[in-house]
């Protein structure tokens, strides 16, 4: 593949993305998921990776090329996606971007076999999975670290504590229950909030949504680091 650019907003930066939903196998056959596409964490990735930045995208299940230069490393679980992301930060990471739809409990036994229709009702029981943000963002070597946070409402207030309580650098919200834009669309309206200060862009294509994000987080990233 192409050297990276060496100029851009984002030229020698180390970015790791996690992207797509997550998988949580009950049998063999069946699985817990959700609708998440993965468009927004691989517009983020092409839009990084055009700003000069050495990209890894640690992906979920979804049917997305791997965007030009961007090198993708696939996971099934969240437990892999954990996993996966704490490789990719040790290789060595300056930002870190949780845009994935992380299944929050799996199923607490993956049965060996297919289950059977034996009975009228069923119960399925769950445990928590593990935050792969939190966990980053909780390293001694925590890289700046941005989150996504789906909301239908109060907004502003979930996602600000989820920023406060994750130790997160900055945090993107969604509001998930405007009309056509957010899971699966190719539109998206956001709100970045960070410490000092906040931004909306959008409504606009997710692709336009992310060369904003990119701009935003070279800018914040470099304030903290230098
Ligand atoms: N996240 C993660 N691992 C998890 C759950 C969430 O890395 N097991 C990340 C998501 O990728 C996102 C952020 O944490 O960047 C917030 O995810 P969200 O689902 O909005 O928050 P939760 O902490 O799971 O809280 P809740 O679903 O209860 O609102
Ligand atoms: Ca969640």
């Amino acid at each position: 593949s192409p050297e990276p650019p060496a100029t851009g907003v984002l030229a020698g930066r180390r970015l790791v993305i996690t992207a797509g939903p997550t998988r949580e196998p009950i049998d063999p056959v069946r699985y817990i998921s959700n609708h998440s596409s993965g468009k927004m964490g691989y517009a983020i990735a092409r839009a990084a990776a055009a700003a000069g930045a050495r990209v890894l995208l640690v992906s979920g299940p979804v049917n997305l090329p791997a965007p030009e230069g961007v090198e993708v490393r696939p996971v099934v679980t969240a437990e892999d996606m954990l996993r996966a992301s704490e490789r990719a930060v040790t290789e060595g990471c300056d930002v870190f971007i949780a845009t994935a739809a992380v299944a929050d409990y799996r199923p607490e036994n993956c049965a060996g076999d297919k289950i059977k229709k034996t009975s009228e009702a069923m119960s399925l029981a769950l445990v928590r999975n593990p935050d792969t943000l939190a966990t980053i963002a909780a390293r001694p070597d925590a890289p700046f670290t941005v989150g996504f946070a789906a909301e239908t409402t109060d907004v502003a207030r979930y996602a600000t504590d989820k920023m406060q309580r994750k130790k997160l650098n900055m945090i993107v919200a969604n509001d998930v229950s405007a009309p056509g834009l957010g899971f699966n669309s190719d539109q998206n309206a956001v709100t970045v909030f960070w410490p000092e200060g906040q931004e909306s862009i959008g409504p606009d294509s997710k692709q336009a949504i992310a060369e904003r994000l990119v701009t935003l987080i070279a800018s914040h990233s470099d304030r903290i680091e230098n």
